[in-house]
C-alpha cells in the first residue's frame, strides 16, 4: 500500500465558531480515523492550511471531496508527493489556531502575503506558508 502526502491552503468561506470548529473536527477526525488519514489543519489568517498523509486512494478521494466543501473556497495546492513513512501516528487531525507572533518565530517576519498567492497562483512550492505548515508538522510529529 503507498502512501501519499498532499498540502493545500483555501479561504474560508466564513468566519466559524469554537462550537463549528468543534464539531467540524470531530466530524473529520471520526472519518480520518476510518480512513488511516492523518494530518493537521492549521487556521492562519483566516485562511486553513492543511496537510494530510495516508492511503494513496484515500488522500485523492478526500481531498476530492475536501475540494467541493462549501465551508471553503479558492483551494490551492502547496505541495504532494510519495511518502515512505508517515510523520504522524497518533493524530487523526491536529488542529492549531496560529498568530502572528508564531509565525514571526518561524519565518522570520509576520506577513506571510497570503492573499498574494490566492492572486498569482503560481510557484507555491517555494510558499513561506509551507515553512509554517512544515515546523508545526515537525513539531507534532511522532
Ligand atoms: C478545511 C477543511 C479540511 C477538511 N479536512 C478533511 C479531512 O482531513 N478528512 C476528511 O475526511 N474530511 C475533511 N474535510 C471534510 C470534507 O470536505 C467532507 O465534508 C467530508 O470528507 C465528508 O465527505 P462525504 O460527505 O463525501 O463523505 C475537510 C473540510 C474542510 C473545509
Amino acid at each position: 500500500m503507498s502512501l501519499k502526502f498532499v498540502s493545500y491552503m483555501s479561504s474560508q468561506s466564513r468566519i466559524m465558531s469554537k462550537k463549528s470548529i468543534e464539531d467540524f473536527l470531530f466530524e473529520v477526525r471520526d472519518k480520518n480515523k476510518q480512513l488511516a488519514i492523518t494530518g493537521i489543519l492549521l487556521l492562519i489568517q483566516g485562511k486553513f492550511v492543511q496537510y494530510i498523509e495516508g492511503p494513496a486512494e484515500e488522500i485523492d478521494k478526500v481531498y476530492k471531496s475536501i475540494s467541493k466543501d462549501k465551508r471553503h473556497t479558492e483551494m490551492i495546492l502547496l505541495d504532494s508527493g510519495n511518502l515512505d513513512d508517515r510523520q504522524f501516528k497518533n493524530w487523526s487531525m491536529a488542529y492549531k489556531e496560529v498568530n502572528d507572533k508564531q509565525i514571526k518565530e518561524i519565518v522570520g517576519e509576520e506577513n506571510l502575503n497570503l492573499e498574494d498567492a490566492f492572486l498569482s497562483r503560481k510557484d507555491n512550492k517555494n510558499h513561506p506558508v509551507l515553512t509554517v505548515l512544515y515546523d508545526f508538522v515537525k513539531a507534532l510529529s511522532s
